[in-house]
């Protein structure tokens, strides 16, 4: 959270504007270091359900894009989570910018970390990194300031499952993400089958790489998830997944 004598990190900020279903937000982004919200962002959107009253967590805000969103649902309080000092900043701004700063609270930190004790979520949207640390710098799609997932992609979405269920509501929903190809998906579906009894896959979406992409991620990638990036049309493609788990097993 920030006070009113913390110094403003970030000055350079441009105003963007992303649809996501049913809203057209304009958002401050840093496009050069900071994450900048993308296809992924606007399929959670699509997937992610919040009924009338629902706390929600946004672990992984980034810019805030999603915990804007769930706060202009009828939800009932939004708690957005990053360890990026920056992102939190300019999540607080665009909360601003909508109107929903009094509902919307952003915490710099890991996962659930800086949340106060004893809250609990109806829905947790856990857009975390979860992109290999070769190709996600490669790519260029993180910059050296956001963390990626780690050496397989899954260093983040694994510890999240795991540590989900002390901070679900007992019908609580997860929503993570799983990079087919970028990431090591058969670890984060063995801890995602271990932590929950039912998981919903809801996003099925391949997305295409140039050619030149393709060769980047070639060099980078491990033979093991380079095979799992597959030919689309005339393209290789990589496979976007969203689950939503629920039923968390007791650890
Ligand atoms: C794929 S980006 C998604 C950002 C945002 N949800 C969006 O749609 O633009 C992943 C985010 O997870 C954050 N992240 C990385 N490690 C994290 C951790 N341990 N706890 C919480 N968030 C983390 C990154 O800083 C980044 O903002």
């Amino acid at each position: 959270m920030l006070g009113h004598d913390e110094k403003v990190l970030v000055n350079e900020a441009v105003l963007r504007t992303f649809k996501l279903k049913d809203h057209s937000l304009d958002l401050y982004v840093l496009p050069e270091s900071l994450f900048v919200p993308n296809a992924v962002s606007r399929l959670f959107a699509k997937v992610v359900d919040i009924a009338p009253g629902d706390v929600v967590f946004d672990i992984g805000t980034g810019t805030g894009v999603l915990a804007i969103w769930s706060a202009l649902q009828p939800s009932s309080q939004v708690y957005a989570v990053d360890p990026v000092a920056e992102h939190c900043e300019l999540a607080e701004r665009n909360a601003k910018l909508h109107e929903v700063d009094g509902k919307l609270i952003a915490f710099q930190g890991s996962l659930f970390d800086p949340l106060p004790e004893g809250l609990s979520a109806d829905v947790i949207i856990g857009d975390v990194s979860g992109i290999a640390d070769g190709p996600g710098r490669a790519l260029g799609w993180y910059s050296s300031e956001v963390p990626t997932g780690g050496g397989d992609g899954t260093e983040v979405i694994t510890e999240l499952l795991h540590r989900a269920h002390r901070h679900l509501a007992p019908k609580g929903k997860l929503y993570f993400p799983v990079a087919v190809g970028l990431s090591d998906d058969d670890k984060i579906m063995r801890a995602a089958r271990a932590c929950f009894d039912s998981l919903l896959l809801k996003v099925d979406v391949w997305f295409p790489l140039s050619d030149e992409e393709y060769e980047i991620v070639s060099c980078c990638l491990p033979p093991e998830l380079l095979q799992r990036v597959k030919k689309k049309g005339s393209r290789m493609a990589w496979n976007g997944l969203i689950y939503e788990a629920t039923r968390p097993k007791k650890a």
